[in-house]
């Protein structure tokens, strides 16, 4: 590691935070709109290998400089913040070079490409006492941090299954499977929900080719949860519908979140199966004589409108300011990362459980 410079003080709450974007392909430009939009930061760099490409998402008026040479943007001393959406494979680099420049990061997910490059960021970034944050766009969108507040502020009782479904037909990759596509969406909302103390503890994996791509198009992820919930995670590229629905069973209550429902994304069920049987009965007895069925209210939570990247940008501000850790902070891209090199095992070594380690929980 070389020698580290200090980390810039946050600016007085008033003034905005220089920031630079690098990467302006696909989704650099919705970074970009959003910071512009954002009274906590002022945009004075898109940066992209492809200097053309960067000045095409500005337009012909726009006064935020271009270049194709990070070492410029890290060299502008207005610049205290750096966001990278450049493909996951140079994440490390990019990220690492800002990080040791002095410049608080956000990367977009996946945090890196590997668990391994995942971790010297976050290390780089505590070593420096700098902010690494992770754009898991969905944990910011209204309907997830509703369902964070019901399942943490415990409305939902104890955890005892999640089932998310984020299948249609989608643009297969060509260097990482469906589960590296789309279950990180999955993943980094499950991290994001669960109450404190409740962590997957291990995954299993099954994938399948079925149209000869050389990589899973299907894939059915199940976790293990620590207070022995489960939850179960399906992405597939080949789907002809569209589904994006999460299920959360819970001891109390369950909900239901169908992304692709503008007029009730969220449904919370008071329905649901109780045991209420004295432990000395045996495992027939309690079954026959004990079950029982609630059929209560459904609520539907009314859900503000608001654009998740501007949630996003301003909680990347507010850590930056504040010092605390991000909501998705570099520690929850990591765990991701995790659960998805333990799926990539267990896809490999044909659907055996795999445990996570204690630091990836
Ligand atoms: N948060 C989300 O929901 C979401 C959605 C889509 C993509 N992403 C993430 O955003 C990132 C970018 O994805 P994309 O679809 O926009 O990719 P893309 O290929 O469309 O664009 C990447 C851009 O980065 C540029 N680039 C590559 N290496 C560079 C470097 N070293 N320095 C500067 N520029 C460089 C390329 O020229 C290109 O213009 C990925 O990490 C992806 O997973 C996140």
């Amino acid at each position: 590691m070389s020698a580290l410079p200090a980390a810039p003080a946050g600016p007085p709450a008033e003034e905005p935070i220089g920031v630079a974007v690098v990467g302006a392909g696909y989704w650099g430009p919705n970074l970009v709109r959003n910071f512009q939009g954002s009274p906590s930061f002022r945009l004075h760099w898109l940066c992209d290998l492809d200097r053309s490409q960067a000045e095409r998402v500005l337009g012909g008026y726009s006064t935020v400089a271009v270049t194709d040479d990070l070492a410029e943007v890290l060299a502008d001393p207005r610049v205290g913040a750096v966001a990278v959406a450049t493909p996951a494979g140079t994440h490390l680099d990019v990220a690492a070079a800002a990080l040791r420049a002095g410049k608080h990061v956000l990367v977009e997910k996946p945090l890196a490409a590997t668990y391994a490059d995942g971790r010297e960021l976050a290390g780089e970034a505590d070593a420096r006492g700098l902010t690494l944050m992770c754009d898991h766009t969905y944990c910011y969108t209204p309907a997830v941090l509703r369902i964070r507040e019901l399942v943490r502020g415990g409305d939902l009782g104890e955890v005892q299954f999640l089932d998310s479904v984020r299948i249609n037909l989608g643009l297969v990759q060509r260097d990482i499977d469906v589960m590296w596509d789309l279950a990180p969406h999955d993943l980094s909302i499950l991290d994001f929900v669960l109450p404190d103390g409740v962590r997957p503890v291990a995954v299993a994996a099954h994938g399948a080719d079925a149209i000869g791509a050389g990589r899973s198009c299907v894939a059915y992820l199940t976790l293990r949860l620590s207070n022995g919930g489960l939850a179960h995670i399906h992405v597939n590229w080949l789907s002809p519908v569209k589904v994006r629905t999460t299920i959360i069973g819970g001891s109390k209550r369950t909900l239901v979140w169908d992304d692709l429902n503008p007029a009730q994304r969220l449904s919370v069920f008071d329905r649901g199966v109780d045991v209420a049987a004295p432990e000395e009965l045996g495992a027939d007895e309690r079954q026959q004589m004990l079950i029982s069925y609630r059929s209560g209210d459904m609520v539907a939570p009314a859900l503000p409108e608001r654009e998740a990247l501007r949630t996003m940008v301003e909680e990347f501000a507010t850590a930056i300011r504040s010092g605390r850790p991000a909501l998705t902070d570099g520690r929850s891209g990591l765990r991701v990362l995790a659960v998805l090199e333990a799926a990539s095992r267990s896809l490999a070594e044909g659907g055996v459980m795999i445990e996570l380690g204690e630091d990836d929980r």
